[in-house]
This record gives C-alpha cells, sequence and structure tokens, in this order.
C-alpha cells in the first residue's frame, strides 16, 4: 500500500510517500519537508497568516517533489492523507483541501489525519512497536502522556497545567536573545553550560498525577536572568544547562508516574515507552528517559530526530494504518484547531 501524506498544521510544510506492507512493516519512499523558519524568524515565532501564505505558494511543488524523489506516479497511490488538525486553521486548511482536490480528481480514498496520532504512531512505523504502548507526546504545543491502547484508542493520563515543553523552551530561547526556533538553540546552548549554577525548581516533583508544569520554571530562570543583566555569554550557556535540567529531571520523574499509573489503570505494562513531538529530538531528555527504562526495565523507543519533529511521512504512515484498518473520510470532512487524541480529556 503506498499513501502521500501532507503536513502544514504549523511551520513546516510537507510531503511524503510511505509504503505499508500487509505485515503492518513500513518504509518510507520519501519525506521531503520545507521549514518556513526563515519567514517567521524576524516575528520570533510563527505567524498564522504568514504561514497559511507560504504553505499556498510551495505545496504543489512539494508534493511533486516527493512523487519524484520516490518514483511513483499518482495513479499508483492508494490513498491520499493530509493532517485535518489541530493546528493553525489555515494551514490546515490548505493541505486539507489539496488533499480533497487529488482524492477526488484521483478517485482515491481520502484520509483525514490527527497531527497527534500521527506523532503518536511513528513509533510503529520505525521500530514497529505493538499496542498498547505508553507515550510522551511533546511538542511546541502539547505535552501529554498517553496510553495508546490501539488505532484511535488513546486515554490521556497526564498532561501539562500550563505551558508546552517545546513552548517552555521557545520562551526561553525568546527571553535571552537566541531566537526561534528555541528548542534546538536551548539545546545548543546548554551542552557548553554549567547546569549546576542555578538551583531551579522541578514542578509537580513526586505528586501522584503524571501531570507537568512549566511556568514556574520559566518564571524562574526570567527572575535570575534579570537580576544577571547584562547577560554574559557564559550567563546564558548556564542558564540554558540549568533550565533543561530540571526540565529533563521533571520529565523522567512525571513519565515514571505515568508508567506506575499506565500499569494500574491497565493492569498490564506498556509494551515500550515511546517518546514523540518536536521535544523527543532533545538528546538531554532522551538521555534522561534512557536511564528510566534501564532503571525500569522498559523498552524506550525514539524515532530518529528527523521523524520527531513535524513531518508528512508520520502523517502518510497514519494514514496507512488507518487505510489498512478500513477507515477512510469523505470530501465533506472538516479542518479542525483542536482536536484532542482522547475524547474524554478535551484541550
Ligand atoms: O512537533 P513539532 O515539530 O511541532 C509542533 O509543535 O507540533 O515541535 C516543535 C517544538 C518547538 O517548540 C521546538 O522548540 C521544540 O519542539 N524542539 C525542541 C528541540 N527541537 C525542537 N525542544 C527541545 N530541544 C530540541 N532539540
Ligand atoms: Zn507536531
Amino acid at each position: 500500500m503506498l499513501v502521500l501524506g501532507i503536513e502544514t498544521t504549523c511551520d513546516e510544510t510537507s510531503a511524503a510517500i510511505v509504503a505499508r506492507n500487509e505485515d503492518g512493516e513500513g518504509e518510507i519512499l520519501s519525506n521531503v519537508v520545507l521549514s518556513q523558519i526563515a519567514e517567521h524568524a524576524a516575528y520570533g515565532g510563527v505567524v498564522p497568516e504568514i504561514a497559511a501564505r507560504a504553505h499556498v505558494e510551495v505545496l504543489d511543488h512539494i508534493i511533486e517533489q516527493a512523487l519524484e524523489e520516490a518514483n511513483v506516479r499518482f495513479d499508483r497511490l492508494d490513498g491520499i492523507a493530509a493532517a485535518a488538525g489541530p493546528g493553525l486553521i489555515g494551514g490546515v486548511i490548505v493541505g486539507l483541501t489539496t488533499a480533497k482536490a487529488l482524492a477526488l480528481s484521483l478517485g482515491k480514498p481520502l484520509v483525514a489525519v490527527n497531527h497527534l496520532e500521527a506523532h503518536a504512531l511513528t513509533p510503529r512505523l520505525t521500530d514497529q512497536v505493538t499496542f498498547p504502548y505508553l507515550l510522551l507526546l511533546a511538542s511546541g504545543g502539547h505535552t501529554q502522556l498517553l496510553a495508546v491502547r490501539g488505532l484511535g484508542d488513546y486515554v490521556r493520563l497526564g498532561t501539562t497545567i500550563d505551558d508546552a515543553i517545546g513552548e517552555a523552551f521557545d520562551k526561553t530561547a525568546k527571553m535571552l536573545g537566541l531566537g526561534y526556533p528555541g528548542g534546538p538553540a536551548v539545546e545548543a546552548q546548554a551542552m557548553s553550560g554549567d547546569a549546576a549554577r542555578f538551583a531551579f525548581p522541578r514542578p509537580l516533583q513526586g505528586r501522584p498525577d503524571p501531570n507537568f508544569s512549566l511556568s514556574g520554571l520559566k518564571t524562574a530562570v526570567r527572575l535570575e536572568a534579570e537580576r544577571l543583566a547584562p547577560l554574559a555569554a557564559k550567563d546564558i550557556r548556564d542558564l540554558c544547562a540549568s533550565f533543561q535540567a530540571a526540565v529533563v529531571d521533571m520529565v523522567v520523574d512525571r513519565t515514571r508516574v505515568g508508567l506506575r499509573r499506565f500499569r494500574e489503570t491497565a493492569g498490564q505494562s506498556p509494551s515500550a515507552l515511546v517518546i514523540a513531538g518536536g521535544v523527543a529530538a532533545n538528546l538531554a531528555i532522551r538521555r534522561g528517559l534512557q536511564r528510566l527504562g534501564a532503571e525500569t526495565g522498559l523498552r524506550i523507543v525514539m524515532p530518529p530526530a528527523a521523524l520527531c519533529t513535524d513531518n508528512g511521512a508520520m502523517i502518510a504512515w497514519a494514514g496507512a494504518e488507518r487505510l489498512s484498518a478500513g477507515i477512510t473520510d469523505g470530501l465533506d470532512v472538516s479542518p479542525r484547531a483542536r482536536w484532542p487524541l482522547d475524547p474524554n480529556a478535551p484541550g
């Protein structure tokens, strides 16, 4: 089965061709990702209107390139998948409408993919992880621990009560003048910084609910930065390292509690702990979770960094999984700015 996947929910325009065989094994034939970072950098964050226009300008070419690189023609596709949300609605409309036009003109099935579900299912493409598994989904807009029980069957165990982890990285970067996107910039600074210089708080440490909180930590970094101003290069490195160390400790502690909650509610252990979303590209967080895996005996699965951040292959793969299960969508399916994975835990 060959599926075209289209991703336009934020600031990456991406199209990919993914194959899935009858044993459920996937292969990425192409995955073209065009980042709009340059367009948004001057504003210190993603400007929705600019993002939507940029998607319109390049999406056709990106799709053509994805087909070319995969050496696949339109008529060989078994389905057209697009992220139908959640995300910036202008961009979502661009991708979904393009997918509808292709599906209609080619007479192929359409699959409207939940962007978060695509992040959640990526480890099944890269590592053939079996259900049920524990998922830490951490991106610029989301921070959640989920029990992934089956295709389309997600139970949210915990979430952030204020900022998302990626958002905290982005805000910290902005505060320290490191620009956008903040995650990779803060991580790069942290590498040569002293993580022990500042004792930042570890929010919610030890609490029995596997929730996250970032705003207190963010404020602590801001107060310290204001106290030290003007900041020397070393101050920035040490602030980043100390901030990142606090995030790692929190993520490990919260995920440990999430694992406990999973076992209590499911009556079994997850097949793996999977991390997904842009924040999963962070090496310090990856190492922290590897330690948790060693401590708890849990298999840790982390897709390669390029598949953790937004990309078309994850949309194509989620589309292929749904198509294989006989799930398709009508041409009247609506784009959604909000679309929680667990319908009982909106937001
Ligand atoms: O999943 P994603 O590409 O887009 C969505 O938010 O859906 O995630 C982007 C987020 C941004 O907040 C970015 O700063 C963060 O992931 N991120 C990182 C790293 N790379 C990306 N955060 C920490 N360390 C990184 N290396
Ligand atoms: Zn994402």
